[in-house]
C-alpha cells in the first residue's frame, strides 16, 4: 500500500500509525508514542495528533485509558468487530467471476493445500462408514429402483424422508411438492431458468455466494446486489427500494446462515419478504444448503423455519441438498417449486434426464434409519468448536484493525481487513506459501470486497492450520 500524500494532516500521521499498527512495531497493548513526542516527530501540532488519535480510535486500532494515554487496543475475541454492512451498488450489472472462481477451486483439487478457500467439510466429519454400507445396501434394491433412469420428480422414498423433515421446521410439504435435483447447485440452476430469461434482472444479497454468481453469468442474466448485514441478511428496506427501481424478475437468496457471512434472517424479516415479493407477483428462490448447521456448542441447535413457511401463492422456490451435511459427492439435493413444479421437472428432464438413483436411495436410507440428527449434533459440535478456533486465531494473528464475521451458522468466516488490503494479491501470495483462500471480490457482481476474504472452518484445528493462520496474518500485515 503506497503512502497517503494528500488529504488532511491528521489523517496522514492516522495512516502512518496504523501502519506500524498493522506490521507489528506497535503491538497489541502496548503504549503508544505520547501526544507531545509524536507532535514533535512529526512537526505537527498537538490538535493534529489528538485528532489522528481519534480516527485511529474510530478505525478500532488505539484505546485511550483516562490518566494513561493511547494504547493499541487489545483484539481479544470479545472486541473482535463484525464487518460493515457494504454501501448500495449502483444498477444492475453482467457478472464475470467464473474465470477467478475456477482459480479459487483448482487450488482445492491439490492435496497438499492448505484448504482455506472452498466451503467444503472435512472427510473427518462425515458419516463416511454409515454412508458407504448403505450405498451397497442401495444396489441391493430391486433394479427398477436401483438401476433405471429415476425421472423426475425424482425418488419417492428420499422426497418423503425430506418432506417429514420440512415439517418439523414448520414446511407442510408432502412428497409431490419435491423434485429431487444433482446437489443444491441443479435447484438453483433450474428454479433460475424457470422463471428468468436471458437479460434478465435478478436481485441477490452482497456479498453472496460466487456459485450463485456463476450461476447468473452462464445463464447470461443481470444482478442486482443489495446489501446484507452480517447478522440478519439481507437488507429489506433497500430490497423494497430497488424493487420500486429494477423490474426485478426473481430474488436469489440464503436466509439461513447465508455464505459467506453466516447471517440469519429473523422469521419477522422472511415473512415480510415472502409477502413483498408476493404483491409484486415476484419468485422468490432460496437457497436452504446451510439450514441443518446452525451453530452452538451443544449441537443441539434446530433448524431455522426456512420462508417456504410463508409462502402462500406457490412463489417461493427452497432449494436444498445434503452436500455440507452428509457428502458433497453424493450430488443430492432437492427443490420444493411451489407452483413451478412443471416447468421445473420439464427442465430438469432436459438437463440431466435423472438424478442418480443409488446416492438418493442411500440418503433416503440414512435419514429413514434415524442416525441423522445424532451425526448433526456431533458435526454441529465440531464445526462450532473449529470456527471459534479460527476466529480466535484471526484475532490473534491478523494485523489491528480487522473485522471478522461471527457467524449464526454454516462454517465460514468473512474477515474484513482494514488499510485498504488487497484481497486478490494476499489469495496469490497465500497461494505461493501453500494456502488457498476465497478473495472478496468473487462474492460480488461488481468486484466489490476489495479488502475481504473468506476462510473455511470445515477442517479440525490441526497444527498445519494454525500455521496457516499465522502466515496469513502475517502476509495481510505487510501487503506486496
Ligand atoms: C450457499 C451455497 N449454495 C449452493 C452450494 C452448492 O451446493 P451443492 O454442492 O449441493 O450443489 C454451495 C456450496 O458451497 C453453497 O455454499
Amino acid at each position: 500500500m503506497s503512502p497517503r500524500v494528500t488529504g488532511p494532516k491528521y489523517e496522514r500521521v492516522a495512516d502512518r500509525l496504523a501502519r506500524l499498527i498493522a506490521c507489528g512495531t506497535l503491538r497489541p497493548g502496548e503504549r503508544m508514542p505520547s501526544v507531545r513526542g509524536l507532535a514533535r516527530q512529526e512537526t505537527v501540532s498537538i490538535s493534529t495528533v489528538l485528532e489522528a488519535y481519534t480516527v485511529l480510535e474510530g478505525r478500532g486500532l488505539v484505546e485511550t485509558r483516562p490518566q494513561s494515554g493511547h494504547y493499541v487496543r487489545r483484539r481479544r475475541l470479545e472486541l473482535l468487530e463484525e464487518p460493515r454492512p457494504p454501501r448500495p451498488a449502483a444498477g444492475t450489472t453482467r457478472v464475470s467471476v467464473a474465470a477467478l472462481v475456477q482459480e479459487v477451486y483448482r487450488a482445492v483439487r491439490d492435496p497438499d493445500v492448505v484448504p482455506l478457500g472452498a466451503a467444503t467439510p472435512s472427510p473427518s466429519l462425515l458419516p463416511a462408514e454409515r454412508l458407504s454400507a448403505l450405498l451397497r445396501e442401495a444396489t441391493r434394491a430391486p433394479p427398477s429402483q436401483s438401476l433405471g433412469y429415476d425421472t423426475p420428480p425424482g425418488c419417492l422414498p428420499l422426497r418423503r424422508q425430506i418432506a417429514r423433515r420440512a415439517l418439523e421446521w414448520g414446511a407442510a410439504l408432502g412428497p409431490d411438492d419435491l423434485v429431487t435435483t444433482v446437489g443444491c447447485m441443479e435447484a438453483l440452476h433450474l428454479s433460475l431458468r424457470a422463471v428468468t430469461r436471458a437479460g434478465d434482472t435478478v436481485a441477490v444479497e452482497s456479498p453472496t455466494y460466487y456459485g450463485l454468481l456463476q450461476l447468473i453469468e452462464s445463464l447470461e442474466l443481470r444482478a442486482l446486489e443489495v446489501p446484507t448485514d452480517a447478522r440478519t441478511g439481507l437488507d429489506l428496506a433497500a430490497l423494497e427500494a430497488l424493487l420500486g427501481r429494477h423490474p426485478i424478475k426473481a430474488v436469489l437468496a440464503i436466509p439461513s446462515f447465508g455464505n459467506p457471512l453466516g447471517s440469519l434472517m429473523p422469521d419477522e424479516g422472511r415473512e415480510r419478504l415472502v409477502a413483498m415479493l408476493a404483491r409484486r407477483d415476484i419468485p422468490l428462490i432460496e437457497d436452504d444448503i446451510y439450514g441443518e448447521l446452525p451453530l452452538d456448542e451443544d449441537g443441539a441447535g434446530v433448524h431455522p423455519r426456512p420462508a417456504k413457511v410463508f409462502d402462500k401463492r406457490g412463489l417461493v422456490m427452497w432449494c436444498g441438498s445434503f452436500s455440507k451435511t452428509l457428502s458433497p459427492g453424493l450430488r443430492v439435493g432437492w427443490v420444493a417449486p411451489g407452483r413451478f413444479g412443471d416447468a421445473i421437472e420439464r427442465l430438469k428432464f432436459a438437463h440431466t434426464v435423472a438424478t442418480a438413483s443409488l446416492p438418493q436411495l442411500a440418503v433416503a436410507a440414512f435419514l429413514e434409519g434415524g442416525g441423522f440428527d445424532r451425526h448433526l449434533r456431533r458435526m454441529r459440535r465440531a464445526l462450532a468448536a473449529q470456527v471459534t478456533q479460527v476466529r480466535e486465531a484471526v484475532a490473534l494473528h491478523f494485523p489491528a484493525g480487522t473485522r471478522v464475521s461471527n457467524p449464526r451458522g454454516g462454517y465460514v468466516l468473512w474477515v474484513e481487513l482494514p488499510d485498504r488490503a488487497d484481497a486478490l494479491d494476499l489469495h496469490a501470495r497465500a497461494l505461493a506459501h501453500g494456502i488457498s483462500i476465497a478473495p472478496g471480490p468473487i462474492f460480488s457482481a461488481r468486484g466489490r470486497f476489495p479488502s475481504c476474504i473468506r476462510l473455511n472452518c470445515g477442517h479440525p484445528y490441526t497444527p498445519e492450520l494454525d500455521r496457516a493462520i499465522r502466515t496469513l496474518g502475517r502476509l495481510a500485515a505487510t501487503p506486496a
